[in-house]
Parts: C-alpha cells; sequence; structure tokens
C-alpha cells in the first residue's frame, strides 16, 4: 500500500468515525441525520476550543451560529409580521391579515435554546409561527427574552413572565381582536419549560384575570434535581442534545461558576436539607414500566449545602416546575405534552404528565418513538427532516382543533 493510499484510509476513518454517530434504527433519513448531527459536533468542537483558549465563552460560539439562522420581520401576503416590544420586552407579533369577522385565537410562543442560544427570529421559529398563525387564523406573540450567560434565572423567566401578563390585558386583547377564552402558551424545550412555570405561577397572580386555555409543551426541560433519569441514561450520546450539553445549559442558566455544572455532571448538586423535593420527581413513582427498561432506581446522593445556598434558582420551581406541590397543579389548563423517545428531556415530560393526571388535569400526550430532540427545528431547508415537518403538522393540527 504506497503512502498516498494509507493517508486516505486514514483520513476516511477519521472521517467516519467523526461523522458516525450511532443513530437510533427505528429513525428515518439517518445519513442526512448524520451530518446535521456533525455539524452540530463540529460547532461544540469549536465552542470548547474557544473557551479553552480564552477566546470566548462556550455559549458566544453557539450563538454567533444560531444568529446565522436570524431572519428579519418580514410580512407575507397572510401575515403581518412585526418586531414590537411589550412592556419594554421584545417580542415578534404575527397578525393574520384574513378579515374574519369574529375574535382570533392566540398563541404565546416561547423559543427554546437551553435559555441561553435561540431567537424567535431564527428561521425554523419564525416558520414555526407563521405555519401556527396561518392555519389557525391566530395571533402568536413570540418571546424574545434574554439569554445567559450574560443573564441568569430569573430574568428569562421574568421576561416570558412580563409579557404573557401583559398581553393577557383585556385592553391588550381588544387591541388585537383575540378572543381571550382561546389563548394558548406554547415552547420547545427550554421553551417549553419557561412556559410550563409561566402557567403555574400565572395562577397565583390575582391581577391576571384572563385564564389560559391550554398549555403545550415540546420536549420540555422541567427538573434539575436528577440528571440521572433513564432517558438522560439512555440517550447520553444520542443526536442533538448530548447529556453534556444539556447539563451545561441547566447550569448555566443559573451561573457560569463551573462548580455547579461539574456537581451537576455527578448528579451530586441537590443539598440534604432539599431531599423532601425529590418526591416530585420520583421516576421510580412516575415512569410507566415501559419507560423503566432495566433501570434500577437508587436513592439520592446529596451534595454540599453550598451549592444550594449560592445557586437556590436550580430548587425554584419557576426553573424546575416539576417541584411544585401537587395543591399547585390544580387550577392549570388543559396541557398537551409531546415527547420524544431518543431525548434526554423526555423523562421530565413523562413525569409531568403523570403528575398532571393524578391532580386531574386534562392531559394529551403525544409520544414519539421515532423522534429526536429539537425534532421542530428542523423544518427549513436545508437541514430539514420529514420528522421535523410531521411533529410541526401534529402540534398544529392539534392545537387548530382543541384551543
Ligand atoms: C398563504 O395561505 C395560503 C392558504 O393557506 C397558502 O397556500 C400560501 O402558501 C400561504 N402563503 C405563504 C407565504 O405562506
Ligand atoms: C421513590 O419511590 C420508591 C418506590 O415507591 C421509594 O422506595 C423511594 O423511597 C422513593 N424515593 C424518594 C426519594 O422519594
Amino acid at each position: 500500500m504506497g503512502t498516498k493510499s494509507l493517508c486516505l484510509l486514514i483520513a476516511s476513518v477519521l472521517v467516519a468515525y467523526y461523522v458516525y454517530t450511532p443513530i437510533p434504527e427505528n429513525i428515518e433519513e439517518r445519513w442526512k441525520l448524520m451530518l446535521i448531527n456533525a455539524g452540530f459536533r463540529t460547532v461544540g468542537h469549536v465552542a470548547e476550543l474557544a473557551e479553552w483558549l480564552g477566546l470566548m465563552h462556550y455559549m458566544e460560539v453557539l450563538m454567533m451560529i444560531t444568529s446565522i439562522e436570524y431572519t428579519a420581520p418580514i410580512s407575507d401576503e397572510n401575515v403581518t409580521v412585526t418586531d414590537i416590544e411589550f412592556d419594554n420586552v421584545p417580542v415578534r407579533l404575527y397578525v393574520p391579515r384574513k378579515q374574519s369577522g369574529g375574535l382570533k385565537r392566540a398563541v404565546i410562543y416561547i423559543h427554546g435554546g437551553g435559555w441561553c442560544v435561540g431567537g424567535s427570529a431564527m428561521e425554523p421559529y419564525d416558520l414555526l409561527s407563521r405555519w401556527t398563525a396561518n392555519k389557525l387564523n391566530a395571533v402568536v406573540v413570540s418571546v424574545e427574552y434574554r439569554l445567559a450567560p450574560i443573564y441568569h434565572f430569573p430574568v428569562q423567566f421574568d421576561d416570558v413572565y412580563t409579557v404573557v401578563k401583559f398581553f393577557l390585558q383585556n385592553s391588550v386583547l381588544v387591541q388585537y381582536g383575540v378572543d381571550p377564552n382561546r389563548i394558548c402558551i406554547s415552547g420547545d424545550s427550554a421553551g417549553g419549560n419557561l412556559a410550563a412555570a409561566v402557567a403555574q405561577q400565572l395562577l397565583d397572580d390575582l391581577q391576571v384575570k384572563v385564564k389560559l386555555k391550554i398549555q403545550a409543551l415540546l420536549y420540555p426541560a422541567l427538573q434539575t434535581l436528577d440528571l440521572d433519569l433513564p432517558s438522560y441514561k439512555d440517550n447520553e450520546n444520542k443526536p442533538i442534545l448530548p447529556k453534556s450539553l444539556m447539563i451545561r445549559f441547566w447550569s448555566e442558566y443559573f451561573t457560569t461558576d463551573s462548580s455547579l455544572n461539574e456537581a451537576m455532571a455527578s448528579n451530586r448538586h441537590v443539598p440534604a436539607e432539599s431531599s423532601n423535593l425529590f418526591r416530585f420527581v420520583n421516576w421510580s413513582n412516575l415512569l410507566p414500566e415501559e419507560f423503566k427498561k432495566d433501570h434500577v432506581y437508587t436513592s439520592p446522593i446529596y451534595g454540599s449545602s453550598r451549592l444550594g445556598k449560592k445557586y437556590p434558582g436550580f430548587l425554584d420551581p419557576r426553573a424546575a416546575p416539576l417541584l411544585v406541590d401537587d395543591t399547585k397543579l390544580l387550577g392549570l389548563p388543559m396541557t398537551y405534552v409531546l415527547t420524544c423517545q431518543h431525548d434526554v428531556l423526555r423523562d421530565d415530560g413523562i413525569m409531568y404528565v403523570s403528575r398532571l393526571r393524578e391532580a386531574g388535569i386534562e392531559v394529551i400526550h403525544d409520544h414519539i418513538e421515532d423522534a429526536i430532540h429539537g425534532a421542530l427545528m428542523f423544518i427549513t431547508s436545508p437541514t430539514d427532516l420529514a420528522l421535523g415537518h410531521r411533529v410541526a403538522n401534529k402540534y398544529i393540527g392539534w392545537l387548530n382543533m382543541n384551543l
């Protein structure tokens, strides 16, 4: 074998190793997903390198990449799109042009991106909002909340809460011709987390008279306590959202101090004083048998009380909506939960379904067997997947029937 062919062989082994990620058997368009995932991994490696060299924060690199996908607020034949502010928080607003006579429905949408990246202007989110506005003839408010690492919890929560509270005023609903009885809050991933948290906190807010009709939580993150759930173990290295990145997102939501990240990575971050909270995320009780598989429940291992005192946010239900008492679930609106089989966050969503059902809330659970985390992101060329379109149609179709 000549030197050239040997080099070629080594190069192709390296490329194959790099590009190849075990893709679950039941996933379609495997090669396309593998390439997309190689792109995500490259960005991750560049971010690690930039951070290690002291050039940029890890999330700044990710933010730079996602900002390439930002679109201007361009109206089309069906929807008027504007970037405005609700009570000083930026939102992208989609108002259907069709004159339907009666009042319109409304969807408040919270984008994902681990509280650190993403934006309502990103092409897939912009498209999803247009589709929603168009299909439902609904007003869509897509919230542009501030992000980590510049802003930590509770800024993200507060920004979303401010927008929702502003929009739910009767005078504002009248201005946009919205039916106060047909309003939904939706969000995916970190946005699902914020949607769930805001829906809970609204229940205690006496100033807000208008009630949400629906909350739609799309592969949401809902708890910080147990980062070794069966879904975290089974999907540790699945495409798009590996466990290490999810833990980085969680810790970054509260602080850039790496000691929280390290403690979360070994699942020893919760202080013994907060042991009573573990009952809210006890997968031994809250997961149906089919998701437990061979996993064996073990008691939590506690961490130092220093972290809990320094960063109380990770024990706060506004960051981890599963941590509320059952009584706080009463009064929540009808809930749509979408979970993906190959997702570290799968069990967060499933446990919330169990808890809401026990509390008597009407829950519709769509579990997608052949889906990965972030499926809704893959609806624009060149990274579109049939899966993305299928999940988007499922969610918007359900909303159209029920809102
Ligand atoms: C406007 O709505 C019509 C009917 O739903 C649809 O066929 C068309 O593609 C929409 N236009 C845009 C730009 O989305
Ligand atoms: C979780 O549930 C199991 C089974 O019901 C129980 O044995 C265990 O003590 C619970 N753990 C916590 C921390 O609540």
